[in-house]
């Protein structure tokens, strides 16, 4: 048997063959830093225990010790662009109203009753004030006490006893985020260094115009976890294979609460064989199933002697500058790859110049389920004010993502995911060993995660 605390000899680390590294020094102009670096940390090859997904005492424990904690992704601002608007935000037994303030800024209020305890809204809207459906306690949209009704019956309280308590609430790039705990780091802290490779891609000038969640019958991690590595693809998408360069994928970790997988697209899978396969089959192939390329029913051609990396690449230059944004500086990575960064726990924006996808994932709400929300980000005009963002679109339970036409060819490669997950939980809670093994390169984001959550567990 291997020695499993040992790491693994260089060159054996990583897939043999083309690199990441080999695939960015062709690009037809220089990676930034950020997509050339190598940050891999070998941690360790023990498995996980199962129980980290099926047991509700380890469920009870993040509810407790990880959630009111961390920055959680709850709204972007085009969710709530007026004073007066407002998002209700619920996760892990705490239900939150961020609220925009006359003068621009965000609050987020505990949406509880203090009188006997209704919730002051059950769902996102626009409000005046914030009065209790049940006796008509009313709050101001800045928390204040408003008014108590039968107000002789309750001399015994103040109006300051009486303001709406608050949770932290930090914002960037167009995200709004919450903690429950008024103390632990800045937001900026606990994004870095997302914010400085994200100055390139702006969110702020993005606006949400797909947005479609459903509940899956699976752990919050089984279910994240699940797109934190690429090589799924292998068995799981097999028609992305075409211009999905799985195995190629960097790797990287950053801290505590960034990761990354860099996933070259328009390159061929190295588990295919390049016999017989053109670079028009491999451009054909990503128009017709990557699900982020340009509308249905373009084509491309690759000119005689050129790539199916080098063209998509150009020709999406062009296509996604048509808003106004020039992309001329932008390499051919940031015009087509899958750049997943993911920040603990829960949210995860993708990077590059094409319409970025984001993911949150929240159980949904115990142990076994989780809400899954998938957005897509695509650039405000230049020079337009910002639309207000889509609603949300829920669907069934048998209902598949293929219902939401909206996501394109995306919805079929979530179908494909949604398949095995629910298998993943129930086999989990019947494996003999109670143990999960995981390769450690291509699924060190999986044991970096554990490692985070290990440090809020413990503390
Ligand atoms: S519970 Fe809200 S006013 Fe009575
Ligand atoms: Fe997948």
């Amino acid at each position: 048997m291997p020695d499993t605390n040992q790491p693994p000899a260089l060159g054996e680390a990583r897939c043999p063959g083309t690199s990441w590294d080999d695939i960015i020094a062709a690009d037809s102009r220089p990676a930034p830093g950020f997509l050339k670096e190598d940050r891999y940390e070998y941690m360790g090859s023990a498995p996980l225990d199962a129980a980290r997904y099926v047991s509700h005492e380890f469920f009870q424990q993040e509810v407790q010790k990880m959630w009111p904690n961390v920055w959680q992704f709850a709204a972007r601002d085009e969710e709530m662009p007026e004073p007066g608007d407002y998002v209700l935000y619920e996760n892990a037994g705490r239900s939150y109203l961020l609220t925009r303030q006359a003068d621009g800024s965000v609050r987020a209020f505990h949406n509880v009753c203090l009188h006997r305890g209704r919730k002051l809204r059950t769902e996102s809207g626009w409000a005046e004030e914030f009065k209790c459906p049940f006796h008509g306690f009313a709050w101001n949209t800045d928390g204040s006490l408003k008014n108590i009704p039968c107000r002789w019956d309750f001399g015994h309280l103040s109006e300051e006893n009486l303001v709406l308590p608050e949770a932290s609430v930090g914002r960037w790039a167009g995200y709004i985020f919450v903690r429950d705990a008024d103390h632990g780091p800045s937001l900026e802290e606990y994004l870095a260094p997302l914010p400085e490779f994200f100055s390139r891609y702006r969110h702020e000038e993005w606006v949400t115009s797909v947005w479609v969640a459903k509940v899956v019958h699976a752990n919050w991690k089984i279910t994240s976890e699940a797109f934190m590595e690429a090589w799924h693809s292998v068995e799981t998408h097999p028609q992305i294979l075409a211009f999905t360069g799985d195995a190629n994928s960097r790797y990287n970790v950053y801290g505590d609460n960034v990761n990354v997988a860099l996933q070259p697209m328009t390159v061929l899978s190295p588990h295919l064989d390049r016999e017989g396969r053109s670079e028009q089959w491999i451009v054909d192939s990503f128009l017709r199933f990557a699900g982020r390329a340009a509308a249905a029913g373009t084509t491309v051609e690759v000119p005689e002697g050129s790539t199916a990396r080098l063209t998509m690449a150009e020709a999406n230059r062009q296509i996604f500058s048509a808003l106004g944004y020039d992309h001329s500086h932008a390499t051919d990575s940031e015009m087509l790859d899958a750049l997943t960064y993911n920040v603990f726990p829960n949210f995860a924006p993708w990077g590059g110049f094409t319409p970025a996808i984001v993911y949150r994932w929240r159980p949904w709400p115990d142990e076994n389920h989780t809400l899954m929300e998938v957005r897509i980000l695509t650039h405000v005009p230049k020079g337009q004010t910002p639309p207000r963002c889509v609603d949300m679109h829920m669907l069934t339970d048998d209902q598949p993502w293929t219902a939401a036409a909206e996501l394109g060819a995306l919805g079929g490669v979530f179908d494909q995911d949604m398949y095995n997950l629910a298998e993943v939980q129930e086999g989990l809670k019947v494996s003999k060993n109670g143990k999960v093994n995981l390769g450690n390169y291509q699924e060190i984001r999986i044991r970096h995660f554990h490692r985070t959550l290990d440090k809020y567990l413990s503390a």
